[in-house]
């Protein structure tokens, strides 16, 4: 059991403050077992607790992770209903761990094409971890980044019609007020696992600057060690956000 503690600091020396990872495999690493996707996608679920439990250690205080895209939708119905189900049991099962070990849970994606169930449970933990001041763990839900820009920009664009923001006034600054992920960082480092170099719709506005790391070990396989490899390697890297060197 993880100690509760506030995260006032960064324990990997230059480590990333914020890590979002594309938990990519795991169908083909129940594949390689001769068995169903849906074995993958629990012993992905068991291989997220220890990650989000590794995270206050390596000094991570933001965790985002893509656990379901808006494209996912597409897998068979079997797939599909057993992963809603898994989301429901795991948000069930972890709730009083989250509070608990002081973790404050958040959703991205739109969460309304969810069942009311699940999107009930998903309010629950937020709210339920509100007070929290540990980790930052985001998961993105029926996510995509493009479809995150258009809904954020049908909501400007109704708050422009009532006359409340001026449309010479938006930039930067206003559009990402807008997004899911307003109180969020930008990540620093993307992660994706098992050996697809692609970003597959993920935080495309908010990864402008990060990093990223593609490995090949199937997320079931991505051990706290793996994890802590990556985040000293992120380290000793130099970052210039469009800068020249010094
Ligand atoms: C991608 O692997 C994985 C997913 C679409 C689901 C991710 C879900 C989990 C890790 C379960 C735990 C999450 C929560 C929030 C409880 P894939 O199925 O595309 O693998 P493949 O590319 O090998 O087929």
């Amino acid at each position: 059991m993880l100690k509760s503690r506030n995260m006032e600091q960064s324990f990997t020396p230059g480590g990333p403050r914020h890590v979002a990872i594309i938990m990519d495999g795991n169908g083909r690493w129940a594949k390689a077992r001769g068995r169903p996707r849906l074995f993958g996608h629990h012993a992905g679920a068991r291989r997220l607790r220890e990650i989000v439990t590794a995270c206050p250690d390596l000094g991570v205080e933001y965790l985002t992770i893509f656990a379901f895209s808006t494209e996912n939708w597409k897998r068979t119905q079997t797939e599909v209903a057993g992963l809603m189900s898994l989301f429901k049991r795991y948000i069930t099962k972890e709730m009083q761990a989250f509070v608990d070990e002081n973790l404050r849970v958040r959703f991205i994606g739109d969460r309304l094409r969810l069942a009311p169930a699940l999107q009930d449970l998903m309010d629950n933990a937020e709210e339920l971890t509100k007070h929290c001041t540990g980790v930052n763990l985001t998961v993105a839900l029926n996510y995509g980044g493009r479809d995150e820009v258009a809904r954020a920009t049908k909501r400007l664009a109704k708050d422009v019609a009532l006359g409340k923001v001026d449309p010479d006034d938006v930039d930067e600054e206003t559009f990402v007020k807008y997004l899911d992920t307003y109180v969020l960082p930008d990540p620093d480092l993307v992660i994706r696992t098992s050996g697809e170099a692609r970003i597959s719709n993920f935080l495309l506005w908010q990864s402008a600057y990060a990093e990223y790391e593609f490995i090949d070990t199937l997320w079931p396989d991505f051990s706290p060690e793996v994890f802590a490899k990556l985040l000293a390697g992120y380290g000793v890297r130099d970052r210039r956000f469009g800068a020249a060197p010094a």
